[in-house]
Formats: structure tokens, C-alpha cells, sequence
């Protein structure tokens, strides 16, 4: 069985269609990028996915469950977690404190959740902010606390929305091999994300969407020699 498997969802907001009968699926501890033009319906995909919208149609199935419609704290608590593409930091906090927030899902003694956000916090290599406030660090180190947050929920999969954005090329081979880590980890990693040279080396499968609608599926060679492909997107 597949882990997630989106089938038929379309995804309206009055007179526009933001997702139209979208299927894939996505294996265990698999990587699959989501790609596609600004505005083509990525992140409201991953907000159907994680529970911030219900889809107007389809299903969602985790392990076979539907999870379409439940409230995002559902979605978390039967395995999906996401970063938003505009990192969501605590800044007032600590790095720790950030990651705490998540742990204390699973964990509810204080110790025992700080143990398992330090332990995140190095996953990610960002011991060295532990005690530091959230607020001293760069943008590309919020995004990857954001996901050593997500990852304390103990994820099944993990949706990250364009963590790669705006780094330069050796922050990106951090972020590259930090999701390398998550999936040998056993957590399915499905990736919104522009910055195609960090997604198509490690993806399994590549599903590209434009203006709402999925126009390809295939493995990062396929697609990314797929005209269709090429006019909506890889052309410019
Ligand atoms: N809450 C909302 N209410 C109304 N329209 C929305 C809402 N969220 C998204 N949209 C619209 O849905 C369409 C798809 O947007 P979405 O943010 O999913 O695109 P995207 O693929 O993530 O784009 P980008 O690469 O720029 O992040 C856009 O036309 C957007 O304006
Ligand atoms: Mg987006």
C-alpha cells in the first residue's frame, strides 16, 4: 500500500480553481517533488494534504485512511507535518524552545521533550543555536529549525515547502543532504520547490502541476525531458 495517495482532489476558492482532479501518490520513505509555475497550486495542494483547507472533491488517504478535511492537529497527530513557505518562527524563543513546541506533541514531560528537540536540533545541525534566541539566526537556518520542528511530530511524511529557496549553493547541499537524512530515516519527504537543482538529483518521482492541474508524473529524467514539461515551465 502506498503511504499518501491523493486521489481526484480539486481544491476551489469561489470562481477559481487552485487544484483540479490531482492524483499521485507517494511510497514509504520516499522523496517526490512537487513542481510547477508561481500560482500553480503547490502549497494549496499541501495545505489539502496537512488539513489547513478541505478539499472542495477527492480523498486524501493515509495508510489507506482518509484523512481529507481533518483539522491540521489530526493530520500531525496520524503523521503529517509540513513547514510553510514563509518559515514560521518563535523568535522570541530559543532554537530549542522552537522545536519543543512539536516534541511536546508526542512527549508531554518537559525533560523528556527538550531531550528529543536537542536531539531534532542536531538532526538538522543546529546544536549551536539551542539556547540562542530564534531571532539570531539567518533566514536559511529558520527554515531548517522549521524543519527540525516538524520532524519532533514524528512524521510518517513530511511536506516541506520550499526550503531550498534563496540559499546559496552549499546552504542547499546542507538542505539537500538534511532530507537525504529524513528519508533514510524512514520519513517520506514530499518537496514544493523551485530550486530544481536540489530536487531532481535525490527525487524518486517528480509530479509537475500547472494552474492547477497535474501535466506530468515520471521520474526526474522523464519529466524533465517531457515538452510539456518544458513549455509550462523548464522552458525559460
Ligand atoms: N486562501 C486562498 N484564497 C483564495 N485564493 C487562493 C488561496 N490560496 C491560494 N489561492 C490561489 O490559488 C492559486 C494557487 O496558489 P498556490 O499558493 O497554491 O500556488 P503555488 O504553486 O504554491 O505558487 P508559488 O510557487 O508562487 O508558491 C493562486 O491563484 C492563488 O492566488
Ligand atoms: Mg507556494
Amino acid at each position: 500500500m502506498k503511504l499518501l495517495e491523493v486521489k481526484q482532489v480539486s481544491k476551489r476558492f469561489g470562481g477559481l480553481t487552485a487544484n483540479q482532479d490531482v492524483s499521485f501518490d507517494v511510497g514509504e520513505a520516499q522523496i517526490v517533488g512537487l513542481i510547477g509555475p508561481n500560482g500553480a497550486g503547490k502549497t494549496t495542494m499541501f495545505n489539502c494534504v496537512a488539513g489547513f483547507f478541505a478539499p472542495s472533491e477527492g480523498s486524501i488517504l493515509l495508510d489507506g485512511r482518509d484523512i481529507a478535511g481533518l483539522p491540521p492537529e489530526a493530520c500531525a497527530r496520524a503523521g503529517v507535518a509540513r513547514t510553510f513557505q514563509i518559515a514560521r518562527t518563535f523568535t522570541s524563543m530559543t532554537a530549542c524552545e522552537n522545536v519543543m513546541t512539536a516534541a511536546m506533541l508526542r512527549e508531554h514531560h518537559v525533560g523528556r521533550a527538550r531531550t528529543a528537540a536537542m536531539r531534532w536540533l542536531a538532526f538538522a545541525n543546529l546544536e549551536r543555536f539551542a539556547d540562542r534566541p530564534a531571532a539570531s539566526m539567518t533566514i536559511s537556518e529558520q527554515r531548517l529549525l522549521a524543519v527540525a520542528r516538524s520532524l519532533a511530530l514524528q512524521p510518517r511524511i513530511l511536506l516541506m515547502d520550499e526550503v531550498m529557496a534563496g540559499l546559496n549553493p552549499s546552504e542547499v547541499r546542507l538542505a539537500v543532504d538534511v532530507v537525504l537524512k529524513i528519508r533514510d530515516h524512514g520519513i517520506a519527504c514530499l518537496i514544493v520547490e523551485h530550486v530544481l537543482e536540489g530536487i531532481m538529483p535525490i527525487a524518486d518521482k517528480i509530479v509537475v502541476l500547472d494552474r492547477g492541474v497535474k501535466i506530468a508524473e515520471g521520474t526526474p529524467q522523464e519529466v524533465s525531458s517531457d515538452p510539456v514539461v518544458i513549455t509550462a515551465y523548464l522552458g525559460d
